[in-house]
C-alpha cells in the first residue's frame, strides 16, 4: 500500500475559525512571540503565558474539524496515511485520523514544568497557576515554545523519508526545524502543496502547487488520489 505523509500547518484549521500566525490578521500581529511563547516569557510572567494558552484552548474547544480534516481521515481508509502536524489543536484526531504526530505539542494536554514526561489531559480547558503535577511542580501547556527542542523531529524525518506521496497543507514553511522536513522527501516522490499562497520550492522536483484553501483543495485531492488508486487496481 502506498505511504502518504501529510504535513499540516495553521492553514488547515483556518476554516474552522482558528487564526493562523503569519497571515495579515494572524496571531503574531496581536501578540509578541517573546512575551507569550518562549521559556523566557514563562520565567518572567507565567500567568500571562498561561492566560494566552487558556484562550487558545478555549478557541480550539469551540472549533470543529472542517472538510479538509475529514477528507484526510477518509484518505486513511484507502492508503497508509501518516499526518505530521505543526498544529497544537486536536482537529485531526476529532475528524477521525488515527496516525497523528504533533511536532509543536498539544494544547489539550498539560505537563509538569519540571518533569517533562508527566503529561495530563486538561479536563476543564484551563490550566491555572497553582495546578501542580504529582511531584508538586506547576503545570504548563504541553506545547513547544520558540527556543525549545522539537522532540518528535527525528521520528518525523524518518516518516517523510519513506513517503511515496507527500502532501503539504496550509503552512508558510517559515519555522524550523519543522519546515526543513520537506527536504527529506525521496526524490521520486510526488509532492503536493495546498495553500492559497503556495510558493515554489526549488529543490523539489515533482511538486504540484494547488493554490486553494484547504477546505476545497484537500477534499478534491483526496478524491483524485482515491479514484486513481481504483483505476490503477482495475488495470
Ligand atoms: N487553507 C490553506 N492554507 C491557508 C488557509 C486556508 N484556508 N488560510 C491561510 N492559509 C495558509 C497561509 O497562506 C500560510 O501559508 O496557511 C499558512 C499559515 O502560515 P503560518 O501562520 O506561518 O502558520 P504555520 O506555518 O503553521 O506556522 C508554523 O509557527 O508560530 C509557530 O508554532 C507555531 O506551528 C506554528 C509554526
Amino acid at each position: 500500500m502506498k505511504k502518504i505523509v501529510v504535513f499540516t500547518g495553521a492553514g488547515i484549521s483556518a476554516e474552522s475559525g482558528i487564526k493562523t500566525f503569519r497571515d495579515a490578521d494572524g496571531l503574531w500581529e496581536e501578540y509578541k512571540i517573546s512575551e507569550v511563547a518562549t521559556p523566557e516569557a514563562w520565567y518572567k510572567n507565567p500567568a500571562m503565558v498561561q492566560d494566552f494558552y487558556n484562550k487558545r484552548r478555549k478557541q480550539v474547544m469551540e472549533a470543529l474539524p472542517n472538510k479538509a480534516h475529514y477528507a484526510l481521515a477518509e484518505l486513511e481508509k484507502h492508503f497508509d496515511v501518516q499526518i505530521i502536524t505543526q498544529n497544537i489543536d486536536d482537529l485531526h484526531e476529532r475528524a477521525g485520523s488515527k496516525n497523528v504526530l504533533h511536532l509543536h505539542g498539544e494544547i489539550m494536554k498539560a505537563r509538569s514544568s519540571t518533569y517533562e514526561k508527566l503529561i495530563y489531559p486538561v479536563k476543564n480547558g484551563i490550566i491555572s497557576m497553582g495546578d501542580k503535577c504529582e511531584k508538586g511542580f506547576q503545570l504548563r501547556p504541553h506545547v513547544v515554545w520558540f527556543g525549545e527542542e522539537v522532540p518528535n523531529m527525528e521520528i518525523a524525518y524518518k516518516m517523510v523519508s519513506k513517503a511515496d506521496i507527500f502532501i503539504i497543507i496550509g503552512t508558510s514553511l517559515s519555522v524550523y526545524p519543522a519546515a526543513g522536513l520537506i527536504y527529506y522527501t525521496p526524490k521520486k516522490s510526488k509532492v503536493y502543496l495546498i495553500d492559497p499562497q503556495g510558493k515554489n520550492i526549488d529543490t523539489i522536483e515533482n511538486l504540484e502547487i494547488i493554490k486553494e484553501k484547504a477546505g476545497t483543495g484537500v477534499p478534491a485531492l483526496v478524491e483524485h488520489l482515491i479514484n486513481s488508486k481504483k483505476t490503477t487496481s482495475r488495470l
